[in-house]
């Protein structure tokens, strides 16, 4: 069964009707701090039937995507008589869907879930293909299930009260999007930068809600084609994973970006992506995040590589690409490659930019 993405303009009144077609015996929401200040109200607001909602409010973060938390959220649960026909709305980022999407996935053996994303990065990804899970022990995601959120429903303005960095995280997901599938708009985008502002926002998230979608729904369980969408997230990941240990901050996006780049560098000696067309693309990726700095020396990323649950025989898969549009399967590079790779990556990062 595949599960729905609503958006547009009637989208509490779909959300409304879809929670009484449900008839749960209570119904949980699970926020974090910052989205029950800035969406929480608007959503009691205008979708009435939560107002009786029981609301779990965790600390925000990624740091937070992690088992005592998973356990807490159990607890309350518990404590609060969640039955098998109880509804858990996850309305947050892409730590509240992956985290609240455990939690249901597991409790009691599993109840119904609704993910209401809030941020860009969650609207255009982490909300949508049911991956869900937690981190553990600096890595990334290594708990989790492949489930199917109820519905997923998307109200785009609730981005008006994110940062402009955490927008940026989440443009970092519609380039992969486009790098992936459609080398026509990638041109677009390249020629024109305006195209990433606010007013075509509405725009972009549409074209990756529907890339995403039909990705996961061909390649639920991530057996074929759905392995595409793991470009630039290797890398991504164990700079995260260092990033968690070192308790600095790396949004995930920055980090697909950088591990883009890394990435890019791999699919041209590796798979024949052409070498101007991926110093183009590393060029752009550079210049929308260029106030991010990355400079981990290739042996402390290493580490983190080897963790990745994407491996096989401890070695080290990467999703890589032929061209813009163009996804060329999974390689296993030799070490040296990626660590090649990395100081490619690194040496982007610590350069001045090229206007
Ligand atoms: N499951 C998947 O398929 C998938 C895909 C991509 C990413 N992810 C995961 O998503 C996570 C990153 O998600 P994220 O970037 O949304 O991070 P996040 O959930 O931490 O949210 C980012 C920050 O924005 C705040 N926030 C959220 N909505 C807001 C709003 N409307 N206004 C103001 N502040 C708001 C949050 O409190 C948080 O501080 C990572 O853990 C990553 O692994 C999962």
């Amino acid at each position: 069964m595949n599960h729905s993405v609503i958006s547009g303009e009637n989208v509490f009144q779909e959300l409304s009707r879809f929670v009484t077609t449900l008839k749960p015996t209570s119904v949980f929401i699970l926020t974090d701090e910052n989205v029950n200040k800035y969406c929480l109200p608007g959503l009691l607001e205008l979708c009435q039937i939560l107002k009786s909602a029981v609301v779990i409010e965790i600390p925000s973060g990624e740091d937070e995507k992690n088992i005592s938390i998973f356990a807490r959220i159990i607890s309350m649960l518990q404590e609060s008589l969640a039955d098998r026909n109880s509804l858990l709305i996850n309305l947050g980022g892409g730590v509240i869907c992956d985290l609240g999407g455990f939690v249901a996935s597991v409790y009691k053996r599993g109840i119904r879930f609704i993910n209401i994303p809030t941020t860009l990065l969650a609207m255009v990804d982490a909300s949508i293909g049911g991956k869900n899970g937690i981190n553990f022990l600096d890595a990334k995601n290594m708990i989790g299930t492949f489930t199917r959120p109820g519905g997923v429903f998307i109200f785009t303005d609730f981005i008006r009260t994110l940062s402009a960095r955490e927008k940026k995280s989440g443009m970092a997901e519609i380039l992969k999007h486009i790098i992936l599938s459609d080398s026509v708009k990638w041109k677009e985008i390249r020629n024109n930068p305006k195209s990433l502002e606010d007013d075509k926002l509405v725009e972009l998230i549409d074209f990756s809600v529907k890339f995403k979608t039909q990705i996961t729904e061909e390649d639920f369980l991530e057996e074929g084609r759905r392995k595409i969408l793991n470009f630039g997230h290797t890398i991504a990941h164990s700079l995260e994973g260092f990033s968690l240990s070192e308790k600095n901050s790396l949004l995930h996006g920055e980090a697909v970006a950088a591990g883009m780049i890394s990435e890019l560098f791999l699919s041209n000696k590796l798979a024949g992506f052409p070498e101007q067309e991926m110093h183009d693309a590393v060029q752009f990726i550079r210049k929308v995040f260029e106030d991010v700095l990355i400079n981990p020396a290739p042996e402390v990323i290493i580490p983190f590589l080897y963790s990745d649950k994407k491996n096989t025989n401890d070695k080290i898969a990467f999703s890589l690409l032929k061209g813009i549009g163009r996804p060329a399967g999974i390689f296993y590079p030799r070490i040296d490659d990626i660590v090649e790779s990395l100081i490619f990556m690194n040496n982007q990062f610590s350069r001045d930019l090229v206007q």
